[in-house]
């Protein structure tokens, strides 16, 4: 029987405590993502919640949640290194290069990403790509530098729209880049970020994912860029 997008989440995310439980130590921390495949893994992780010291979260949707589960969730700077951090995507090319930021958590993402020694990236079928930029690419800018930074991107080719209703938890503002055909992920990347007013962008391409766990109808393999 065919699984549907659900299914592929939840077996991505058995695969993540597949993947991390064997390898973390009692005393290490693990950083969590944000999304409905993060959603999925946090809730697995709760019967494991003593075999690492507590976790960093990446939103406070997932903070609470992680609390929910019972789960120790630790300000990163009270904490000097994160081995694995496990999160979703929105789009992944064959380096692993994504485009995140579907849920609004770009920033806090993409820091924790930083900090973290193993990025391991869960995702369904439905996010494998071979070039990036059919799901929009979202942009976390400051409010009062919107506009500027939308008539920048439309320079850069790309058709900003603002995500009415959302507030990062930054207190910042969304705009979701339709149109852009991303061929070279980290020039582009770096580009947005250097437009004044960006807070970041939703390409993890100078920092891309070190492992992907790709839920297939046949299971879930293993990919490495
Ligand atoms: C949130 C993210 C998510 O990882 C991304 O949107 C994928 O979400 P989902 O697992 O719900 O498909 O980047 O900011």
């Amino acid at each position: 029987m065919l699984m549907n997008q659900d299914d592929l989440k939840k077996l991505v995310a058995q695969a993540a405590i597949d993947y991390v439980m064997p390898r973390i130590q009692t005393g290490e921390i693990l950083g969590i993502g944000t999304g409905t495949t993060a959603n999925c893994f946090i809730e697995m992780l709760g019967a494991y919640k003593h075999a690492f010291a507590g976790t960093v979260a990446s939103s406070n949707a997932s903070e609470t949640r992680l609390r929910q589960q019972g789960i120790t969730v630790l300000d990163l700077n009270e904490v000097d290194r994160i081995v694995f951090y496990v999160d979703g995507a929105d789009e992944s090319n064959h380096n692993l290069q994504l485009i995140k930021g579907g849920g609004a958590a770009l920033t806090r993402e993409k820091i924790v990403t930083a900090c973290s020694d193993t990025f391991v990236c869960i995702a369904d079928e439905s996010k494998w790509v071979s070039t990036l930029g059919k799901f929009p690419l979202p942009v976390e800018v400051i409010p009062m530098a919107r506009e500027y930074v939308a008539r920048e991107l439309r320079k850069l080719g790309g058709e900003p729209i603002h995500r009415a209703g959302i507030v990062t938890d930054n207190g910042c503002d969304i705009l979701d880049v339709h149109g852009l055909k991303i061929s070279d992920p980290v020039t582009l990347e770096s580009q947005i970020n250097h437009i004044t007013g960006v807070v970041t962008n939703g390409l993890f391409a100078r920092r891309a994912a070190d492992v992907l766990l790709l839920g297939t109808q046949s299971g879930v393999e293993i990919v490495r860029p």
